[in-house]
């Protein structure tokens, strides 16, 4: 049997606690250098895309700006747009949302993005929908959190109208004869619906893929249904073997339910690395990390977001609160709290009590996403293993260290997957559909 290729992409690090700041080594998250750092390491490796996510607020806790938000976070569009002008290869992937942007303004965007980075742009599909979010936005209301995806449907339905309406060939080699155009070369965009009102028409044609790569990333059933019928990837946090393989079947049985072929929706989970030259140096070092990450403050910050309330008279190197949570507190704004706080405080404090962990500790324990962990050899062995298991067709790699963190996984791991023959030697195509083996994309 053939082996499954290995799909690889970069998320540039961002505005969270994974990130490692305080390493003697770290760079901006603003200047072009560090993006240009990353993008290029990652098309050293033959990656299939560079990933942006995205936050349109910055996020807040007790009132204030959260400490780590202040490192900034930049227009994607313009981002991405520098960034195929140093990069030739390389998909360009960036994090838009349907709840506060026009699908017109997005389409040409994207568009735009397609025609300067030769084929290489795709779209990771958000639909955020909190009022905080909203505020930076809008003159009074937003979007019903229920109303979510139907609004990302009609979003996406316009966006489509807009890229399909120049026919091929629609701006003829004699343009400048002063003739009027051809109502079949360039169509009017109408569309009627319950989020949109739109009649006009697309100031460019289509890029050189027709349509985005369109990635998704939410994991309600909603979700899971719009991704299933209009995307391209999913960006996933299901990690662990099984449940990664319980989620691609799940995904894969709602494309093929769909009428789609469920090798054209590749579903992509995020995973840290940790490298060392042995696996025993590799633990150390990625516990050194979390100790990094997690902070004696960062730690109650983080369990005041479970708790809904002050907890800065915690010690945390000490036991778990024996307060209870409150449930419906604004305490964090620009981050999605639990459902359901108080079953997840029982837990924490159920875990703490048997492993004998402080606030700190548990918090570590709990907010760990080094998934691979180890020697070159042994993280090449576990990407390898979870792609030809059904766990995912690939990863998004999300670096503990701006701009600097792909560097060694480059160096050390790529040339051993292609030993294997599970990843490409150089860039079959030019497109990033192309890249991840993708038709014109889902029609459905
Ligand atoms: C892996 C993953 C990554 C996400 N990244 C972003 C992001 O960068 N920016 C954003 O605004 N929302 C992001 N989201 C959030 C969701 O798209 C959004 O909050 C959505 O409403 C949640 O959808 P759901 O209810 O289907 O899970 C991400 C969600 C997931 C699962």
């Amino acid at each position: 049997m053939s082996r499954k290729p290995i799909h690889l992409a970069a998320h540039f690090p961002g505005v969270n606690n994974t990130t490692v700041w305080t390493d003697p080594t770290a760079g901006s998250q603003i200047e072009f250098d560090s993006f240009v750092h990353l993008a290029r390491t990652a098309e050293r490796g033959l990656f299939d895309f560079f990933f942006l996510a995205e936050g349109l607020r910055l996020r807040e806790h007790r009132g204030r700006i959260y400490d780590l938000d202040v490192v900034g976070r930049p227009d994607t569009f313009t981002v991405l747009a520098a960034l195929a002008a140093v990069t030739e290869r390389i998909g360009l992937t960036g994090t838009i949302n349907t709840t506060f942007n026009e699908p017109f303004e997005v389409a040409r965007q994207f568009a735009t993005l397609d025609h300067l980075s030769d084929g290489r742009a795709g779209w990771n599909i958000v639909t955020s929908s909190d009022a905080f979010t909203g505020a930076n936005f809008r003159r009074g209301g937003f979007l019903d959190h229920a109303d979510r995806y139907a609004r990302a449907e009609e979003f996406l339905a316009v966006a489509r109208k807009f890229w399909d309406s120049w026919a091929p060939g629609a701006v003829p080699a004699d343009v400048g004869n002063g003739v009027y155009v051809d109502p079949d070369r360039i169509r009017r965009v109408e569309y009627s619906g319950t989020h949109f009102e739109v009649r006009g028409f697309a100031t460019l044609p289509a890029g050189p893929q027709g349509h985005p790569v369109l990635l998704q990333a939410g994991d309600s059933a909603a979700g899971r249904a719009f991704a299933a019928r209009r995307a391209d990837a999913v960006f996933t946090l299901h990690t662990s073997l099984h449940d990664g393989q319980r989620y691609y079947a799940d995904m894969k049985g709602r494309a093929r339910s769909y009428g789609r072929d469920p090798n054209q929706l590749k579903v992509f989970p995020a995973v840290t690395v940790v490298l060392a030259d042995t696996d025993a140096q590799a633990q150390e070092k990625a516990r050194h990390i979390r100790r990094q990450q997690v902070s004696g403050a960062t730690a109650i910050a983080m369990l005041e977001q479970v708790w809904g309330r002050d907890l800065s008279g915690y010690d945390p190197d000490g036991p778990l609160p024996d307060v209870e949570p409150i449930a419906d507190s604004a305490i964090t704004q620009g981050r999605v709290r639990h459902a359901d706080p108080v079953a997840l405080a029982r837990r924490y404090r159920d875990k703490a009590a048997a492993e004998n962990l402080s606030i700190r500790e548990l918090v570590i324990a709990v907010t760990s996403r080094q998934q691979f962990v180890g020697s070159p050899a042994h993280v090449a062995d576990e990407i390898d293993r979870y792609v030809q298991a059904d766990a995912c067709d690939g990863f998004i790699l999300v670096p503990h260290l701006t701009p600097h963190g792909l560097d060694e996984f480059v160096d050390r791991v790529v040339p051993l997957l292609q030993e294997r023959g599970a990843f490409r030697t150089e860039y079959a195509g030019a497109t990033l559909r192309a890249h991840l083996g993708l038709g014109p994309g889902a029609r459905v």
